[in-house]
């Protein structure tokens, strides 16, 4: 059947159709953002911001230690190592489409990425600053109220800890990977090969997309990691309970984020332990884990080909030069 689907054109037309339901193409543009307009002059403050290291404590991390946009924004490293050389307890995810997940975090304990990007400024073992610390150091560089000014006009002090999530926001969302996963979506036949097709035929069949689905293949909803069988306590750390340090609800107890999927080829280790470095064994486990399916070799090659049309095009990134300090700006401490 899915060699079937993989050939002819009118086929091809009836998996589009099938995959629509469950899948939807990233847009072309920039997506709009609750309560923030998002201004060419605030993404360009809002790269500064994620580049700066000097809005950690230590002046060593920045956004991009752990988001490196070299690396498809992420670190590679099974668990990050933030302020003081510390480990920090799970994976960072890539900030790439990030914009497109419904919550942030593996837990979703963030609603936007505005909310998220308050979180590791503050977290002792990412970046471990203050808001107001980071305030002083924002306002001891001109050049950088000047680029707030501009990033908020008529505000009376846009120098805030509000706007500064909201332009590291603003940049965010404009980091967007389009995939040939999209351009199949959209009508090119040609974008994804006979073998990724039926890939993407197992993924449904098999009820892989009932969690992962929406623009970002993942993203939109919360279940039990181990649905069916929990993995083993290498692969889930018993510790870390997921969603039920958010909710404190017992249902919740290793319940996590359905992960989108864009580029994951790209950004292994996997799972929030990043303890699977193959994806063909994140994929292994999945199928057993979440669905209790024994899947064969070739539908396991089949949905890794599929993941690999969802490895998009990177952002062009060029390196921001940063304002330079001045006698004002509060030293690096830790
Ligand atoms: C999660 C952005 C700094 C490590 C995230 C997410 C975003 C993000 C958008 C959620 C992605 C998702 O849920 O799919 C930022 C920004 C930063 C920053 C804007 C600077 C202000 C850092 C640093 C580190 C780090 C310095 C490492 C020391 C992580 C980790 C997670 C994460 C481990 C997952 C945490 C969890 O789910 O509990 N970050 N990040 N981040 N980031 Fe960062
Ligand atoms: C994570 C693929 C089925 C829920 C992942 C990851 C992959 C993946 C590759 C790792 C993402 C990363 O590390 O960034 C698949 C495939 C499936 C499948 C190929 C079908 C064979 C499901 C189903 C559910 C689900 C049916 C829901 C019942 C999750 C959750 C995570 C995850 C909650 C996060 C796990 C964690 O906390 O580390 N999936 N998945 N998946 N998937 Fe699936």
């Amino acid at each position: 059947m899915a060699v079937a689907f993989a050939t002819t054109a009118q086929a091809s037309d009836e998996l589009r159709n099938l995959a629509k339901d469950f899948f939807e193409p990233l847009p072309s543009t920039v997506p709009a953002l609750a309560d923030n307009i998002v201004t060419p002059e605030k993404v360009d403050l809002g790269k500064a911001l994620f580049f700066d290291p000097r809005m950690s404590a230590s002046g060593v991390f920045s956004c991009n230690s752990c988001h490196n946009l070299a690396t498809d924004g992420d670190d590679n490293m099974p668990t990050s190592i933030g302020h003081g050389w510390q480990k920090g307890p799970r994976n960072s995810p890539t900030v790439l489409n990030s914009v497109f997940n419904e919550a942030q975090f593996w837990d979703g304990r963030a609603a936007d990425l505005a909310e998220q990007a308050k979180g590791p400024v503050q977290a002792g073992v990412e970046m471990a600053n203050t808001p107001a610390n980071v305030l002083a150091t924002l306002n001891s560089m001109p050049q950088y109220v000047e680029w707030f000014e501009e990033s908020f006009p008529g505000e009376e002090d846009p120098v805030t800890f509000d706007n500064f999530a909201k332009a590291i926001e603003a940049y965010e969302a404009t980091l967007i990977t389009p995939a040939p996963f999209d351009a199949w979506l959209n009508g090119n036949d040609a974008a994804m090969t006979d073998e990724q097709k039926a890939g993407l035929e197992v993924f449904m069949e098999a009820g892989c997309a009932s969690c992962h689905n929406g623009v970002n293949i993942g993203g939109q909803g919360y279940y039990p990691f181990g649905l069916i069988e929990r993995p083993g306590a290498e692969v889930l750390p018993v510790g870390d309970k997921g969603r039920f340090a958010v909710t404190e609800t017992v249902d919740d107890e290793y319940v996590f984020r359905a992960s989108p999927l864009r580029n994951i080829t790209e950004t292994a280790p996997y799972f929030h332990s990043g303890v699977v470095w193959d994806l063909k064994t994140a994929v292994d486990i999945m199928a057993s884990s979440q669905l209790g399916a024994d899947l064969d070799e070739t539908e396991i090659d089949q949905i890794t080909a599929f993941l690999g049309a969802l490895t998009g095009e990177m952002p062009e990134v060029v390196y921001p030069l940063l304002p330079a300090e001045t006698s004002d700006t509060p030293r690096p401490t830790g």
